[in-house]
This record gives structure tokens, C-alpha cells and sequence, in this order.
């Protein structure tokens, strides 16, 4: 995609710039900016996954050094930055929560993690002040902007990254094939796992968020000028891509 000199210097400055511009502050489907939503986090998600194996997996794929620096979008109670710290030179951890905040720098406190900056900003109004870095991680948080929006986000992204930059996005993606069978299957394994908490949240990011198909990313990545390395979609509705920066 061409991008002209005004967007471009529009995209890297959209705090408090357009008064058109989507309100990522304000939380869709689970309220993440409510302390007592935060507090139960990591716990019901250990329901359905293991957070901390899953970012030693990420950091693996990502091949992670020690002079190596990563934005976190969405980094939510910051299991994900402090792994990531611990390998890598600094982690830019933004949420737009701040109870996510809060917690995951106590806990990066309390982990003796010192490397870890962070912002409370999002996907549309983080502006990266440092040199661009080698790496951008977003789990489960993507889902949160509409795909319009979702699509300035990723030019954004790639004006942060390094030449050969990489991108990684883990989140709900839907293959277009049999989509309401398998939502259904997710919503009936989401509850044997979690019961009637992990179904409703399963529920209610289908109802209210804005999970999007594989192809629409797969063109949103493109014309934002990334190439994907790696694709999967576990189930027809858990999307893992792995992209470099052209
Ligand atoms: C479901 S949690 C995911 C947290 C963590 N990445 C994980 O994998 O467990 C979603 C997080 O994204 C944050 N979030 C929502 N909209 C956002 C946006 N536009 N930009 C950045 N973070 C956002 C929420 O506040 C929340 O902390």
C-alpha cells in the first residue's frame, strides 16, 4: 500500500487528533478495565490455556535475543512482557486497561523485571518514541478493534517495526468454512472447560466483539505491508499468523 506523507503523519500521531477516530478506551465485551474483571483473569483463563508455556512457545517461535526489543498490544496482566523481558533487551508493554496496568507492573515488580515501559495507550493511539523494534506480539486483544480499524493499526504496527521486523498475532480469526459450526463447537468446549463464566465469554465475543474471517486478515495483512510466514487457524476459529514487515 502507498501511503502519502499526511496519512503517514497522521498514523503516527492519533492521540487525541481525530474527533472521528474509534474510541479504543472504551471496552467491548468483558469490561477489562474493572479491577474485579482483572482479578480473575489469569484464573479463568487457566481454564483453557497455560498463559506462561504459551509465551515461552511464542518467544521460541519469535527467536528472541538479548539485544532484541518488542511492543506488547493488549499485554493485559503482563504474564507475556515478563517472560518476554527476561530474554529480550525491552518490552513496550500498551493496554488501554488501566487495572491491566496496575497489576502487571506490580507483578514485573515482584518478578525483579526492570526492562519493562509501560503505556497506557492502544493499538490506534500508542505513539513509539524509540528506535523501531525487532518484534510486536498481540494475544487475544486484536479482536477489540473493528476491522476498518484494525487495518490502520497494522500500518501503524509496521511503522514501528524494523525492516524484517516480525509480527505475530494470536487471537480469534474465523475460518470463512462451516463458521457457525464451529463457533458453536468452540462455545460448547469453552463451557466443558470453564463452565458457565468461559461460556459466556465465549458468547459474548462472538455477540459484541469483532473477531474477524482469515481472509479479511489475510488482506489486511497484505496491503499493510506485511508478508505471512505462517498461518494456522486451530478449530476454524483460533487464528495464529506469523508475519515479517516487507
Ligand atoms: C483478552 S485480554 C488479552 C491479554 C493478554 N494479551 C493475553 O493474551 O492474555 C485483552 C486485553 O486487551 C486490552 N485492549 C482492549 N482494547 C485494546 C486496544 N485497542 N489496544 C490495546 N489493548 C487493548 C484489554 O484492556 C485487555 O487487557
Amino acid at each position: 500500500m502507498v501511503v502519502n506523507q499526511v496519512c503517514k503523519q497522521i498514523l503516527l500521531k492519533m492521540r487525541n487528533h481525530i474527533s472521528w477516530q474509534y474510541d479504543e478506551f472504551k471496552q467491548v465485551g468483558r469490561d477489562y478495565g474493572s479491577k474485579a474483571e482483572v482479578d480473575v483473569y489469569d484464573s479463568s483463563h487457566a481454564d483453557f490455556r497455560d498463559i506462561e508455556a504459551e509465551s515461552d512457545r511464542v518467544l521460541d517461535v519469535l527467536k528472541i535475543g538479548s539485544t532484541d526489543t518488542l511492543i506488547d498490544f493488549g499485554s493485559g496482566t503482563g504474564v507475556f512482557a515478563i517472560q518476554a523481558a527476561r530474554r529480550c533487551s525491552k518490552v513496550y508493554a500498551v493496554d488501554v486497561s488501566q487495572a491491566m496496568l496496575a497489576l502487571a507492573s506490580t507483578r514485573a515488580g515482584q518478578a525483579g523485571v526492570s526492562n519493562i515501559e509501560f503505556h497506557h495507550a492502544g493499538f490506534l493511539t500508542y505513539e513509539h518514541g524509540d528506535r523501531p523494534v525487532d518484534a510486536i506480539v498481540t494475544t487475544f486483544a486484536f479482536h477489540h478493534l473493528p476491522d476498518f480499524w484494525k487495518g490502520i493499526a497494522l500500518q501503524r504496527m509496521n511503522y514501528m517495526l524494523q525492516p524484517g521486523g516480525q509480527l505475530y498475532i494470536h487471537d480469534v480469526i474465523m475460518d470463512a468454512n462451516d463458521a457457525l459450526a464451529n463457533i458453536s463447537a468452540f462455545v460448547q468446549k469453552q463451557a466443558a472447560a470453564g463452565g458457565d463464566f468461559l461460556r459466556e465469554d465465549a458468547e459474548g465475543h462472538f455477540r459484541e466483539e469483532y473477531s474477524t474471517y482469515d481472509w479479511v486478515m489475510d488482506g489486511l495483512l497484505a496491503r499493510s505491508g506485511f508478508t505471512v510466514r505462517s498461518k494456522h487457524i486451530d478449530d476454524g476459529v483460533l487464528g495464529t499468523y506469523l508475519c515479517a514487515k516487507n
